[in-house]
């Protein structure tokens, strides 16, 4: 079975698809890494992220196993790397080179240890609509800006990163703005999702609803 889970950022996709991936022991692809490390591999070139070539170049050498090496540093997770995931993910050709890497993780999908798993849980913002329109269930998280705002600050403080709940909530609408209006693969809920808004969720509360979906189509 394929579930994509797309959203903005922190509205919960993370938490919910790495539950799901447990719960049905499924393998789990966290997209925004692609970009990510697209970005990440951008900053550590010094190359600007207006370099549209040098982003297409650094996506179409992209491997798995590359990508995995630089979700060790830490600029990759900081509000910096998804400032700069979001700038070169607009890209289409970035998105082009980038796509069959996604599409082909669903037809071995293996946990991260190598061994194969029966189904995949996808998340990002396309993985419905564009990445795996196949898929059986298809899931759209939200909330509003100043919720997930409040949750990724929580986390940055946690982290020990220095940030401002202000600095977070504008970095949230920017993201939205770009990934909302961007011509290619806009971030949008497919025409089949199952939309939940989890600005007064708890986390238990949206996985119960989603396993509700998930079992409903596998009966
Ligand atoms: O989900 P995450 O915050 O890691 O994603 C980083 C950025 O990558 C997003 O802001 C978005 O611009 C981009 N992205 C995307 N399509 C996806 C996943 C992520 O455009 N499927």
């Amino acid at each position: 079975m394929i579930i994509t889970i797309d959203g903005p950022a922190a509205a919960g996709k993370g938490t919910l698809a790495s539950n799901l991936s447990k719960k049905y022991g499924y393998a789990y692809f966290d997209t925004g890494m692609v970009y990510r490390a697209v970005g990440l591999e951008m900053h550590l070139q010094n190359k600007d992220m207006t370099d549209e070539d040098s982003a297409l170049k650094i996506a179409q050498n992209l491997t798995f196993e590359h990508m995995h090496e630089l979700a060790k540093n830490p600029d990759f997770r900081s509000a910096l790397g998804g400032k700069n995931a979001s700038i070169v993910s607009a890209y289409p050709a970035v998105r082009a080179a980038l796509l069959k890497m996604q599409q082909d993780f669903a037809l071995h999908p293996v946990f991260a240890d190598g061994t194969p798993a029966k189904g995949v849980v996808y998340d990002g913002r396309d993985t419905g609509t564009v990445v795996c329109p196949q898929a059986e269930v298809k899931f759209f998280i939200t909330a509003s800006p100043e919720v997930r705002a409040e949750r990724r600050y929580k986390e940055f403080l946690q982290k020990g990163i220095k940030t401002s709940y202000e600095e977070v909530l504008a970095d949230v609408k920017a993201r939205d703005e770009r990934d909302s209006n961007r011509a290619t693969a806009p971030m949008k809920p497919a025409a089949d999702a199952v939309i939940f808004d989890t600005s007064s969720l708890t986390i238990q509360e949206v996985t119960n609803k989603a396993c509700e979906v998930i079992d409903a189509k596998k009966k």
